[in-house]
């Protein structure tokens, strides 16, 4: 923890007229001058390192067809060993602009068109539209509620596998419920799909937002040797719109399809999107951990305000900066669900529905803003309930 870092994270920063979505989309959704706390990105800006890197690569002014991606490959291998114990070689690695394409070649190049690709509502919305574009049928075993925490139904998903699965896009730590999965978990799930031969297809672009327990990367649970792992650093140092991942594939012949597939549609990755991911894993682990100390204060900011509201019913977030809010005993359901928040509380969140249809009823929080917008956002969300309540 740096108090430097830390008083950048909790300065005023302004983000409108930057061709922000979550930010310049504001009246375009309905209020202009709403809080908004919806698409996954931060209010914060990235690490030194990576912002004075770019701008020396910038004076430079010349942008021709460059070399790089061995100490591209070499950094990311060393940030998975040190930060996560996960171990792979720079081999491994491909590159592809995001995490969300990355998915989608990766079903196109391995599974003939049909297969059953198992996700686990509510997750994600590009899960859903990834299987459909690539032409698989997406196979739902939903998350269920146990003791307060959601969990994998392995009994649920047994049932799938018997009547035959290719493979499960498992998002770890899981958007929108916010769980770092454990390894017990995560063992039991690899002993599953090896008996039944489906390969696990990990999404982990929130792997390095531990705000509670240890992240276990796929590669590194036993059984899982076949297992595809998703990440980027664009998720973690706020870099979004660079446009970077990377897949990570221990097994051979998969790799080699995936590879052929991603030359086959793109010719190289973009020189500032691989730059500032190797800046920020070479030079961001104290802007990290500083990052984590002050989204865990947001989250327990908004937790405790949700949980005032005495209507709302937060989830408690391990990994992530998004809050999964069950809202459903407000009454509202679709747009008037929407317009509460949006229009008379003047928050704007991401609609349940966009992590499936059981989504219905909660919406999603995005807590990565400074702690002043969030008491803003809880001051603004229990106005709102309470003059609900009085109606
Ligand atoms: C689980 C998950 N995967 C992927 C993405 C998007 O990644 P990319 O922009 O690299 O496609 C997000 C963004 O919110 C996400 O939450």
């Amino acid at each position: 923890m740096n108090a430097e870092i830390y008083a950048r994270f909790d300065a005023p920063f302004s983000r409108t007229d930057t061709e922000s979505v979550k930010w310049d989309m504001r009246a375009e959704l309905g209020n202009a001058d709403a809080l908004p706390l919806w698409i996954a990105d931060m209010d914060f800006p990235t690490a030194e390192g990576v912002i004075s890197g770019l701008s020396a690569r910038t004076a430079h002014g010349a942008f021709g067809y460059s070399l790089g991606q061995d100490r591209d490959r070499q950094a990311l291998t060393d940030w998975y060993a040190s930060r996560h114990g996960c171990s792979f070689t720079p081999d491994d690695i491909l590159f592809c602009p995001g995490v969300v394409d990355g998915l989608y070649h990766a079903l196109c190049a391995l599974y003939p068109k049909g297969s059953r690709i198992v996700i686990q509502p509510p997750v994600y919305g590009p899960f859903f539209s990834v299987c459909e574009k690539a032409g698989m049928q997406a196979v739902e075993n939903p998350l269920v509620r146990k003791g307060g925490k959601w969990q994998m139904d392995f009994e649920g998903l047994e049932e799938i596998f018997k009547a035959g699965a290719q493979a499960l896009m498992l998002c770890s730590p899981h958007n929108p419920v916010g769980r770092i999965w454990t390894k017990a978990e995560l063992e039991t799930l690899a002993a599953l799909c090896r008996r039944y031969s489906v390969r696990i297809i990990a999404d982990e672009i929130h792997c390095d937002f531990e705000l509670e327990g240890k992240h276990t990367n796929i590669l590194s649970v036993p059984g899982a040797q076949d297992a595809i792992m998703l990440v980027s650093a664009t998720k973690t140092f706020n870099l979004a719109a660079l446009r970077h991942s990377a897949v990570v594939c221990r097994d051979e012949q998969a790799r080699k399809k995936l590879s052929d597939r991603l030359s086959e549609v793109m010719a190289d990755v973009n020189l500032f999107g691989r730059l500032a991911t190797r800046l920020a894993y070479t030079t961001g682990a104290e802007w990290l951990d500083t990052l984590l100390v002050y989204l865990r204060e947001g989250r327990d900011i908004l937790e405790r305000g949700i949980l005032d509201t005495g209507r709302l019913l937060p989830t408690h977030v391990e990994g992530t900066y998004l809050m999964w809010v069950d809202c459903r005993a407000l009454g509202l359901a679709g747009d008037a669900l929407r317009d509460f928040f949006v229009k008379t509380a003047g928050v704007i969140p991401n609609e349940g529905k966009f992590f499936g249809p059981a989504g219905e009823g909660f919406v999603r929080l995005n807590f990565a803003t400074c702690h002043e917008n969030l008491r803003e956002a809880v001051k603004r969300i229990k106005t709102a309930v309470n003059e609900l309540k009085i109606i």
